[in-house]
Parts: C-alpha cells; structure tokens; sequence
C-alpha cells in the first residue's frame, strides 16, 4: 500500500508525528465518566467471566512483545490479576500448559504474523479463551481471537512500528481500567488514570516539539559503535522497545537490561565509547535509578536520561511531561523513536526499508 506522506521525507517521520491523533482516536467512545470506567465493544468478556480470570498471558512478537510487556505490567498493577508477556514464536514451541482460567491476549499490528497466529490457534484449539489487540481490523489474529481491542492507530506503512507501538500500550491501559474496575481498582484510581489518558494527546504534542533538541544529540551519538538503555520494572520495556528500534534502522548495536541488572554483569561494558540511555522517572524509584547513574558515571559511562526534571549524574537529559505513574512509559518512549530516527538518518541508512526486515513475518 502506498499513502501519501504528507510533506514528511519518510513514512515513519510522519508516523511519529502522527501519534497525538492516533491516540486520541483508541480513546474516543470508550471512557465512561459516570462510572469511572473503560467500555470495549469487542472484548466479548462479561463482568462474571472477567471476575474468574486467574492469570493473563500476554503474546506478540518484536514491537507488539514490547507494548505487551507493559501491558501485562498496566494489566497486573491495575487489575491485580498476576500477568506476564512472552514472544508467541517461543511459546508456541515450549508446549506450555494451557490454562482454562488464563486469559490469552495476542498482540500485532498487523494481525498477521504468523508465530502469532500460530500460538493463537494452537490456544484455541486446547480450549482457551483468547483476545486480540490488534491494529489491522478483520486481520487473521482479529478473525481468530474470541474478542479484543482495536488499536484504531491507522495505516501504518514504515516497517519499524512507532505510532502502533503507543497505541498499543494505550490499549492496554484501557483494558486494565476496565477489567481493574470489574475487580479491585477504585473509583477514585479509576479517575485518575482516565484523566491522565485524556491528558496524553496534548503531552505527546508537546514532546514532539523537542525534535529539534533530540537531533542535536542524535548526531553526538550517530558516532557510537554500541549503545546502553536501561530502565527499571515500568522503564525496562521502554528500553527494549527504544534499543530495538536504534538497532533496527541505525545498525548500531545495542542492548538493553534492566538497571537492576547492571551489577551483575553488563557493568563491564561501561566506558567512554558505550553511551547508555537511562529511563528515569519521578516516581518511588527515582532513588534507585539515580544509583545506576552514579555507577555507570564512575566507570565514565556517557549518560542520556529521559526524565522527569534534569538528571545532573547524566551529560543530557531529555525532560519529559509528567503523567500518572503508570503511564509514564507510554511518554517516555517517544524522545526515544526521535532518537533512532535521527541517528539512522544522520548515518544515512534506509529509514523506511532497513535491511533484512519485513513489516509483517507471515512465514514461519
Ligand atoms: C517493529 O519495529 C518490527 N518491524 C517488528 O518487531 C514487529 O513488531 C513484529 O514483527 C511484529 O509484527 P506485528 O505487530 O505486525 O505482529
């Protein structure tokens, strides 16, 4: 398919600019005020079925593995239901038990990976009861599932995924307010998050605006050979998602660990020529990542922080708007596609089509 660009140079500039409307558009219609609450049309799950689910069992891969990762951690932390994401391609593979009280969710945008697919019908065929988040709508996965949510983040035309990407993880949180309200999340924490959903379109524009400030810092780090991102529970997801899409469209290699993690092993890797990228954001463990700053600037360890307020152990820092605790990683990730964007572009690579990638994997 080919869309117009729209005065964009690539399909996944214009993307990322597109994210304050894409996200305004998966919350539009589903919030209910009166209750404090989250209405999804399709998950085709009543309130009794969703009171019995024991576990949920996110499954995608790549990207959509990512935005499923803090979807199980939106999903736990808001619904209390225990929940954890895996890449379909292993566990269709590992023969894994199959749950009657698991909830099964499959991610993709383009509702037509095959390892996902595959997971999805083996699941169906053991009896589970799947839903999709799903971006492509009448997509395989979305025929195959029991119900689910659109994503509704629109065509999405540059194989690394961006806009998709947020719009999945705003999916997510809307699904955790719902099945939250079914069970243990408030009217008041309800309110909270709905409020801080609403208030993502405008704080997303408002990083976007910085793009100029994170190509400066884009050409500093072009120079890299291999890059660092580390974050901590709700941080950890957006440093894989950030350090796979730099290696995607950059070839610059790059890892990403937990900042808990560093101690035991990559710690090693820190000097002056391995920039790391550190997810910090103003809330209970602000202390603890400030910690990892301070180890990795002992070890001359050059530090880009995305936060909330100027990090002074790091040599930038990207400030971000605040939100509610549990939606900071939908906004901190976004300096981070910027990031990517103008590393691949200052190193001249292939934005669009980067070597060896397909925008959907249909085949095993
Ligand atoms: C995204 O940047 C990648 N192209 C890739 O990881 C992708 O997310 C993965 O192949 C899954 O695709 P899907 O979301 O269409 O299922």
């Amino acid at each position: 398919a080919s869309y117009d660009m729209g005065g964009h140079d690539t399909y996944m500039h214009k993307e990322i600019s597109e994210q304050a409307e894409a996200v305004d558009r998966v919350l539009r219609g589903r919030i209910d005020d009166r209750f404090s609450t989250v209405h999804l049309g399709g998950l085709n799950l009543d309130p009794r079925e969703a009171r019995g689910i024991r576990r949920v069992k996110i499954l995608g891969c790549g990207t959509s593995y990512h935005a499923g990762l803090i979807g199980a951690g939106l999903i736990e932390g808001m619904a209390r239901i225990p929940a954890d994401a895996e890449p379909a391609s292993e566990f269709r593979y590992r023969n894994a038990v199959v749950d009657p009280d698991t909830l099964y969710i499959a991610v993709s945008q383009s509702g037509e990976t095959y390892d996902v697919l595959a997971a999805v019908q083996e699941l169906k065929r053991k009896g589970a009861r799947v839903l999709g988040v799903v971006n492509v709508v009448g997509s395989a996965i979305a025929r195959e599932a029991d119900g689910g949510v659109y994503v509704h983040a629109g065509p999405e035309v540059c194989v690394v995924s961006t806009k998709c990407f947020t719009n999945t993880v705003v999916a997510f949180a809307l699904l955790a307010v719902h099945l939250g309200r079914i069970r243990d999340l408030s009217v008041t924490d309800g309110k909270r998050i709905i409020e801080g959903l609403r208030k993502l379109p405008a704080q997303i524009q408002e990083i976007l605006e910085g793009e100029e400030d994170i190509k400066k810092l884009a050409a500093e780090y072009a120079e890299a050979k291999s890059m660092m991102f580390i974050g901590r529970v709700r941080g950890y997801p957006v440093a894989l998602e950030a350090s796979l899409k730099l290696k995607e469209i950059s070839y610059i290699h790059a890892e990403a660990y937990p900042a808990s993690e560093l101690k035991h092993g990559p710690l090693a890797l820190i000097e002056p020529a391995m920039p790391t990228v550190a997810i910090v954001p103003d809330d209970d463990l602000l202390d603890k990542n400030r910690a990892a700053l301070e180890e990795i600037k002992a070890r001359s360890g050059r530090i880009l922080a995305v936060a909330h307020r100027e990090q002074e152990k790091a040599d930038h820092t990207i400030v971000v708007p605040k939100n509610e605790d549990e939606l900071d990683p939908i906004l901190m990730g976004i300096p981070l596609q910027l990031l990517a964007y103008h590393t691949a572009l200052a190193l001249g690579r292939d934005i669009d089509k980067p070597r060896n990638l397909a925008k959907s994997v249909t085949v095993e």
